[in-house]
């Protein structure tokens, strides 16, 4: 049975029995606490836990999740369990059916007959495990399902107690596998052996909620849920396997496609009896990560150097290496791309469209690590050249860790090229490097947990009193202080000159989202003024106003009267609607494929991210620029509607990663089909409003992202002001109309090059002048004639030699010394040089020997060969008596 099959049956079998059908959320959601998604429940967590009611008429729920765990990464390929990227199937009751409803739902679909919609397994190859003292679980499974008590195991709380593993909704579960058969392990079920009894669905019964712990095994239970929910995980892969008939999950029809092509494009054999098993193990780690980076991909995700890009790059480089390990000599990333988007497409019918654009993204990074693998190859055989040179066979930990640090070579990589060259590696400094790299990392974790932990303040606040935000339409509003934070511990009040932060039932001021800065301006109670210099949200739901308290005290309980600074606001409208108009302009210009990755705005200021992996053309900047000015000029309206995340959709609307179905969400519209996006921000009520629109620049935020910069609104105007004043000062200074300013400077870069041209002619001609009256003021000493003397201070090392040489060439033809000197002020350096004819030599004369020589008299050092040799000396005032040794020395031979 395909695996798009095994996904409609799981739906269609819920969706019977009035589950209501909801589609996969992004990889990535709005959770601080959630690199990816990584469970079924993730998108109904605000549910379970009573924050929103559930919109599903029966209040149960089927999906099937994409989900991404990495968090052991490196296990990956080593067995044939561990994938970063699986299908997790869940039906789910937000207070509805219970322990048996949800015992039975599974049952029936696992056991019932192919005929019957069901998978057809045999009731006798089934296990079940509950937790510790879940009897009720076990009289349901034994007294209604039938499954006999031996094949009911118990077990604790590390394995059958559910939590995401940060606070949140939690439980008991019972989980229920499926028996491979003897020739897979021991007997004796679950407890015994997990790789014979593998698990396939696990039945969460949520009921409690957690609060901070470590591990799965150890946290405090703060307390019940508001109700009693189901949250269920089946493994559509393991599934899979199981319907076909296969060992592993590379062997399914999902991830063999491209095991198959990896041999084709490697050379390599899967699974072959010849080669080394860390072979096999290459093979996997290319079709697991393939299939998780073009998923990341596919939801937004660009490579970059932290968080979730650098998961993705992580993934990638992982392929490529393991590809050229194989034994693939160049590109190959596009042959795996392709084959994973065949394959994943039928589940997914989504990526048809995102195929040009998750090749592109897989593309470039794979030109960008071949570049730096072959700076980092350089690096290595400079190594392998040193050592050889010095005699050692050990590449040292250091030089290990920086080709993994700087270049991404991973350690095998090095390893392996290493023993190529006959040398051993330093594993135990390179794996201390790693350690103390991992513990800053760890470090860093920490210090961004606590971060988290300290939200606890706002707890209450955020379950019980969400903030009413009124700021689309007033800008001044009337309130009432629910809370004041001060040093992260909730305060009764707060004096003149303090900061603080302040919770309101209702205010006008936005909170940063959606790229849009929080506003600025002031509250004001019956005792006090305060002055706010940003509102941040917190769980989407609670306004919290960062402020000063400039005049008198404020205390809770108080009624204020809040007022949006009039001018920021009106900033962030231009600076918010020109981004969208930016981004309508972006994609006519480049086409679908340009997806947004990031955005901020504030007062007079926006930039845009988004994934494109080319530099675009000035003429592309210009278009764009004029495309968004022209619709300001049509001075369209902008309209905001509410609506449901799939009639947004339907209508067209653009929509960023990461938006919740089940939400409201608020479209914003302007000109109709030119521009439609989700989002919460202010805006203008027509683009006439926004002002001029002024381009600052492109530029490159890492591999596949390209960020544009702009004015609005009058911060536009002055930018076009400054630059067209700095044009005008320059026709000025050129005597010139600025339109003959560019043939103006490209004639006088020309001059200047010429110009220095011949400067450089003259000064050679002058060297060459001055060594003929070198020559001519020399003597002859012992038959040789010698030129010596201080050459004109400031002139180079290469000047002098240029000098040294040209007298040499005169001499040719006869015994000749050339030892002259000179100062360099700037550098306070004294260069000095020795050449010596062929003939000179042959008497005896070496350059190299007199050079050092005059290092000890210059204190300085040098060397070279017989015929021609230079120095370098700290100390001028030596060079009279240096030249005297160097002429008794030729006196001498
Ligand atoms: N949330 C449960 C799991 O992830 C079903 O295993």
């Amino acid at each position: 049975m395909q695996t798009h099959e095994i996904r409609e049956r799981f739906t269609n079998h819920f969706v019977a029995t009035g589950h209501t059908e909801v589609p996969s959320a992004s990889l990535i959601l709005d959770d601080p606490n959630l690199l990816f998604v990584n469970a079924g429940m993730v998108p109904f967590k605000p549910y379970f836990l009573g924050q929103q009611n559930p919109p599903f008429p029966n209040g149960t729920a089927t999906s099937i999740q994409k989900c991404v765990r990495t968090l052991d990464i490196e296990e990956v390929g080593i067995t044939t369990r561990h994938n970063t990227f699986f299908q997790m199937a869940g039906n789910f009751s937000f207070g509805q059916y219970f322990k048996e409803g949800a015992i039975i739902h599974a049952w029936k679909l696992l056991t019932n007959s192919i005929e019957d919609g069901g998978f057809g397994l045999d009731p006798e190859r089934l296990w079940v495990t509950v937790y510790l003292d879940d009897d009720e679980s076990e009289d349901i499974w034994h007294e209604k399902v039938g499954v006999p008590r031996e094949r009911i195991q118990r077990l604790g709380m590390e394995d059958n107690y559910w939590s995401m593993g940060i606070p949140g909704p939690c439980g008991p579960c019972s989980e229920i596998y499926y028996d491979r058969g003897p020739e897979y392990g021991k007997e004796g079920g679950p407890v015994a052996d997990d790789s014979r009894y593998m698990e396939i669905w696990n039945l969460v019964f949520m009921e409690k909620e957690r609060g901070e712990g470590t591990g799965k095994g150890s946290f405090e239970i703060i307390g019940d849920l508001p109700k009693k929910n189901i949250d269920t995980g089946l493994g559509i892969e393991r599934v899979a396997c199981i319907l076909q008939g296969v060992d592993n999950v590379y062997e399914t029809d999902l991830l063999n496609p491209v095991i198959k092509i990896a041999e084709k494009v490697t050379g390599s054999t899967y699974e072959d009896p010849q080669a080394d098993r860390t072979d096999d193990i290459r093979f996997r780690v290319i079709a697991d990560h393939s299939r998780t980076a073009m998923m990341l991909i596919l939801d937004g995700v660009t490579p970059s150097n932290e968080g979730r890009g650098y998961i993705l790059r992580r993934l990638l480089r992982r392929i490529i290496r393991s590809a050229r390990l194989l034994g693939a000599q160049g590109k190959t990333m596009d042959a795996f791309m392709e084959t994973i988007m065949d394959t994943m497409q039928p589940s997914f019918p989504e990526i048809a469209e995102s195929r040009e654009r998750i090749r592109r993204t897989a593309a470039a990074e794979e030109t960008a690590f071949l570049r730096t693998l072959e700076a980092g190859t350089h690096l290595f055989d400079n190594t392998v050249e040193e050592l050889g040179s010095a005699g050692s066979k050990t590449l040292s930990g250091e030089r290990a860790f920086e080709l993994h640090d700087t270049y991404g070579f991973p350690i095998d990589l090095t390893l392996e090229m290493a023993s190529e060259a006959g040398l051993k590696v330093d594993m135990e400094a390179f794996n201390a490097a790693m350690t103390q790299q991992r513990e800053r990392a760890k470090a860093d974790n920490r210090a961004k947990k606590h971060a988290h932990t300290d939200l606890s303040v706002y707890r209450e606040w955020v379950d019980n009193f969400p903030t009413e935000f009124v700021g689309y339409s007033e800008l001044e509003a009337s309130g009432k202080i629910l809370g004041l934070v001060s040093e992260g511990i909730s305060q009764p009040e707060a004096q003149v000159g303090q900061q603080v932060e302040v919770i309101l039932d209702s205010t006008p001021m936005y909170a940063e989202s959606g790229g849009q800065m929080g506003d600025r301006g002031k509250i004001r109670t019956p005792g006090g003024i305060l002055q706010v210099d940003d509102v941040q949200r917190i769980g989407k739901k609670l306004w919290v106003h960062r402020a000063t308290v400039t005049e008198g005290g404020i205390a809770v309980g108080e009624n204020v009267t809040t007022q949006v600074d009039q001018a920021w606001r009106h900033g962030a409208r231009q600076a918010h609607s020109a981004t969208h108009l930016i981004h309508a302009a972006l994609r006519q210009v480049l086409g679908p494929t340009a997806v947004q990755a990031g955005s901020l705005n504030r007062p007079g200021y926006l930039r845009f991210d988004f994934n494109y992996t080319e530099q675009l053309t000035a003429e592309q900047v210009q278009e764009i620029q004029l495309i968004a000015n022209q619709a300001v000029d049509t001075d369209w309206e902008v309209h905001t509607v509410e609506t449901t995340l799939d009639k947004a959709r339907d209508m067209g609307a653009l929509a960023l990663f990461g938006e919740n179905y089940g939400d409201t969400v608020r479209v914003v519209e302007i000109g109709g089909p030119f521009s439609m996006e989700l989002c919460g921000g202010t805006h203008v009520k027509h683009s006439s409003q926004i002002g001029p629109i002024s381009v600052l620049g492109e530029s490159s935020v890492g591999s596949g992202a390209r960020r544009i910069e702009a004015f609005s609104g009058l911060d536009a105007f002055k930018f076009m002001q400054k630059e067209t004043a700095l044009a005008a000062g320059l026709a000025t200074e050129f005597k010139v109309p600025t339109g003959d300013l560019p043939a103006r400077i490209a004639g006088l870069v020309n001059r200047l090059q010429e110009a220095e041209k011949k400067v450089e002619q003259l000064r050679r001609a002058q060297l060459a002048a001055q060594s003929a009256e070198f020559i001519a003021a020399a003597h002859e000493i012992n038959g040789i004639l010698v030129v010596t003397g201080r050459v004109h201070d400031g002139i180079s090392a290469a000047d002098l030699r240029t000098f040294a040489n040209e007298a040499r060439g005169r001499l040719k033809d006869r015994e000749a010394v050339i030892a002259i000197g000179s100062h360099d002020p700037a550098a306070d350096k004294a260069p000095f040089i020795v050449a010596a004819t062929p003939a000179a030599v042959k008497r005896g004369v070496h350059a190299g020997k007199l050079v050092q020589l005059l290092s000890g008299y210059l204190k300085g050092r040098g060397g070279g060969k017989a015929d021609m040799a230079q120095g370098s000396g700290n100390d001028i005032a030596g060079l009279e008596a240096g030249l005297s040794a160097v002429k008794a020395e030729i006196e001498a031979l």
